[in-house]
């Protein structure tokens, strides 16, 4: 499928270990062929190639997936870079937020480290959504909304081959899931994601967002945002104190 794939290269030995913030920036954070911890550098760009194409030799599901939705794959790391610079690292400090404000008898058992990865991780899977469909000016159709919404898995199953926590793994997958439980991917009986870890990370996810330009709508203010996902309180979606938490840090730190 990657015709790079047969040749083996040094690079394609590098790993991806994690992601980590600095100075409001989201870096991802890579074992090179070498053994050597490394964050950035002018190989970048090929870096996150090499690191995703071996993810998903790693991982057979993740082509069946591809081919199921008739996905041609490609790898947009300009998509990436943004999203890791931009949304996933908005998507972290709002999550971060959410988590301070919370009263510790609902955070029971949440851990900081945890939640922190998997915000600035939660949309790696959009690296494989044809960018015609990311980048689309206009409401997704039908088809397009099923390619769309198969990032979160896509996400998970690229992450599930690199030493990554199953805690961490599991906010990646079910980061667009709700408290009603409608959201998707569809939970089975077997599956029970930690209600409030991806509570935090899906109303971080969708207040960011929302206070984000968008090639389909312009950035919306604090209070436009607020009182959309109010609404999803209401709906039962929201956990009311993750909101009111959001609330709290959008108060004091989103002027
Ligand atoms: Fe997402
Ligand atoms: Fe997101």
């Amino acid at each position: 499928m990657f015709p790079n794939l047969s040749q083996k290269t040094k690079r394609e030995n590098i790993k991806l270990l994690s992601a980590v913030q600095i100075s409001g920036v989201t870096f991802f954070v890579y074992k090179n062929e070498d053994g050597k911890i490394c964050l950035k550098s002018g190989e970048e760009e090929k870096l996150q190639k090499a690191a995703v194409k071996k993810m998903i030799s790693l991982n057979p599901r993740i082509s069946k997936l591809l081919e199921r939705y008739r996905i041609k794959p490609s790898i947009d790391t300009k998509t990436l870079k943004e999203l890791a610079g931009g949304h996933m690292n908005e998507t972290c400090k709002v999550a971060m937020g959410i988590l301070s404000m919370l009263a510790e008898n609902i955070k029971i058992g949440i851990n900081s480290g945890t939640i922190k990865e998997a915000s600035m991780l939660h949309d790696l899977g959009k690296v494989l959504i044809p960018s015609k469909i990311l980048n689309k000016p206009a409401k997704l159709n039908k088809k397009e909304r099923k390619i769309m919404n198969i990032h979160s898995t896509l996400g998970y199953e690229l992450l599930k081959t690199q030493n990554i926590k199953e805690e961490t793994l599991d906010l990646v997958k079910y980061h667009h899931q709700n408290l009603k439980h409608d959201g998707y991917p569809i939970l089975t009986d077997r599956q029970h994601p930690s209600d409030i870890g991806v509570q935090i990370i899906s109303t971080a996810d969708k207040y960011s967002a929302l206070r984000e330009t968008r090639v389909y709508r312009r950035k919306l203010s604090r209070i436009e945002s607020l009182l959309i996902l109010y609404k999803e309180v209401l709906e039962g979606k929201i956990h009311k104190e993750v909101y009111n938490a959001l609330l709290g840090y959008a108060a004091q730190f989103d002027k």
